[in-house]
Order: structure tokens, then sequence, then C-alpha cells
């Protein structure tokens, strides 16, 4: 029985992970690239409030620690909802684009 739960959990997030929207992957649903990033997320959702996060030097300086999301506010404030300040929380696809992004060293691309 143990298991079957096991297995089942594992399903469950492997396929979380393949299928985030409409049966598209992560990349295709929203690529982890500072580009992307910064025009369908921070332009249209933050920089009314943060106009530094519209250059890639400013927002590693203030925001991002490069390899480590759970050491960027970039990332933690948008996982738990805090920011953007009075909209709704960031769709997951989003989060975990910006996850993945600071994960592999928020290069400029
Ligand atoms: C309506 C204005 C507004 C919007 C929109 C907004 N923020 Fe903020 N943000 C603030 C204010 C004000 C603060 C400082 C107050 C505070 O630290 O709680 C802040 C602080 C932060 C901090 C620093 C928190 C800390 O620990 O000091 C981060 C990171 C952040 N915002 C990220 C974002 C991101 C990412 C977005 C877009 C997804 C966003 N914000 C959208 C107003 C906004």
């Amino acid at each position: 029985m143990k298991l079957l739960m096991g297995a089942l959990i594992l399903g469950l997030v492997s396929c979380g992970s393949r299928n985030v929207k409409n049966g598209l992957s992560q990349e295709e649903a929203f690529p982890s690239t500072f580009t992307a990033i910064r025009n369908r997320i921070i332009v249209p959702k933050c920089a009314v409030c943060h106009e530094q996060m519209l250059s890639h030097k400013e927002l590693l300086k203030d925001y991002v620690k490069a390899g480590s999301p759970e050491n960027s506010g970039f990332f933690t404030e948008v996982e738990g909802g805090g920011m953007p300040l009075y909209s709704d929380k960031l769709l997951d696809e989003e989060v975990e684009a910006i996850r993945l992004w600071i994960a592999k060293g928020a290069p400029l691309d």
C-alpha cells in the first residue's frame, strides 16, 4: 500500500511538472529567461512600484542571489504571495519560471 501511494504521488508530481497548463511543458508555458520574466512579469506587474527591476544589474544587486532562489526576495516574495502588492498572486508557471531562472544563475538571456 505504501508503495502504491508513493508511486501515485510520484506520478502526480512528475505529471505536474510536464503538464503545467493545457499539456504544455514549463518552458513552453513560461520560459525561464530574463527576457520573458522582464517582459511578462516585471513590466506589467512590478515596475509600476519597482522601476529598478527593469534593469538586470539592479535586480541582481538588490533582489536576487544567483543560484539560490530561497535566498532571493524576488522569488520568496512571489512564492509566498506577498508580492505583487495589492494584486493577485502570480500564476504557478510564472513563479516556477522565476525559481528556475535564479537556480541556473540568473543569466542575462
Ligand atoms: C503597488 C506597488 C507594488 C507592486 C506592484 C509590487 N511591489 Fe514589491 N514592494 C512594494 C513595497 C511598497 C515594498 C516595500 C515594503 C516592504 O518591504 O514590505 C515592496 C517590497 C518588495 C520586495 C522586498 C521585500 C523585502 O524583504 O524587503 C520584493 C522582493 C518585492 N517587493 C518584489 C516584487 C515583485 C517581484 C513584484 C512583481 C511581481 C512586486 N514586488 C510588485 C510595492 C509593490
